[in-house]
């Protein structure tokens, strides 16, 4: 695996890599990788004939205070994962390589950008659009890759890659948990044992809430008060938002009904954690 600091070098790799008629797949990542993203990267090799993928704990979608100095970065451990999983080229530059002194631009989703993590994390969303449209500019893929388990960042992405014309899909990628629920995320490894225990209750409140849905409860606010009573009675839980919401827009909507989004927020202890699904 080649590993790449300069965006002129890999902008240069990736333009060979296409003029060579290779379909590129790309999965974007901030790195201390778990199988939720080594399960992007399977599914890329799986659809793509090369794929890249990144490491960049991206300063600008981090607030003053939030979690960025201390962001779990295994970058030697992350490298032998994404060479044993076929990744052909990682690009990990360095802050200053991304945002040299003087730029100024950023990448604003209005609206959606604002809602969810948006509305918790003011920001976030732009920091996270600024990069990725960087990205995409350096790497150009023909695929990107990202997971539903950041299911607000997806939909912000598929606005931004629409209005920006950017030429390539994006593919959500399923949720990956560990066995007893818990969705993996970079941030559990802040979690004690005893948090860890805690944050069961996230990924057991939207199975409940799913299960409310099959036996056909379908107000929203009905299952929102059920969801926010399971959550709120957790010792060390501290709840950012649960809502339903259509999975495009990022709306609030009154009834959970087929492809709606039923996501959630919630601190336990110092760690926030997010979790979500998508109603069938
Ligand atoms: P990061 O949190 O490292 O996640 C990289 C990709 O892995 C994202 O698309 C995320 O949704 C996916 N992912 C994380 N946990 C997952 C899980 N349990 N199952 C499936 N996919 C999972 O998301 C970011 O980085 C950044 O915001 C980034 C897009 C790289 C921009 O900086």
């Amino acid at each position: 695996m080649q590993v790449v600091k300069s965006v002129a070098e890999m902008q240069d790799i990736c333009r060979k890599l296409r003029r060579g008629g290779e379909a590129l797949g790309f999965v974007p990542t901030m790195g201390a990788l778990h199988e939720g993203h080594l399960s992007l990267i399977r599914r890329a090799r799986a659809e793509c004939q090369v794929v890249a993928a990144s490491i960049f704990v991206n300063p600008l979608q981090f607030a003053p205070g939030e979690d960025f100095a201390q962001y779990p970065r295994t970058f030697e451990e992350d490298c032998r994962q994404l060479d044993t999983e076929g990744v052909a080229v990682l690009f990990a530059p360095e802050a200053e390589e991304m945002y040299p002194s003087g730029a100024v631009t950023l990448v604003t989703v209005s609206g959606i950008g604002d809602r969810l993590d948006g509305a918790s994390r003011p920001g976030h969303f732009t920091g996270v659009a600024t990069v990725v449209a960087k990205l995409f500019h350096v790497v150009a893929p023909a695929r990107a890759y990202f997971g539903q388990k950041d299911a607000a960042q997806l939909a912000v992405l598929r606005q931004m890659v629409q209005d920006l014309n950017f030429d390539l899909e994006l593919v959500g990628c399923e949720i990956v948990r560990d066995r007893d629920g818990l969705a993996l995320s970079s941030r559990n490894k802040y979690l004690s044992g005893k948090e860890r225990d805690q944050a069961l209750v996230l990924s057991r409140t939207l199975n409940q809430m799913k299960q409310s849905i099959s036996s056909r409860e379908r107000q929203s606010a009905a299952l929102l008060q059920l969801g926010k009573d399971a959550l709120n009675g957790t010792e060390g839980v501290r709840l950012d938002y649960l809502a339903i919401v259509d999975s495009r827009t990022l709306l609030p909507v009154p009834s959970a009904e087929k492809g709606v989004l039923v996501a959630v927020a919630a601190y336990v202890g110092r760690t926030r954690l997010i979790d979500n699904f998508l109603i069938a």
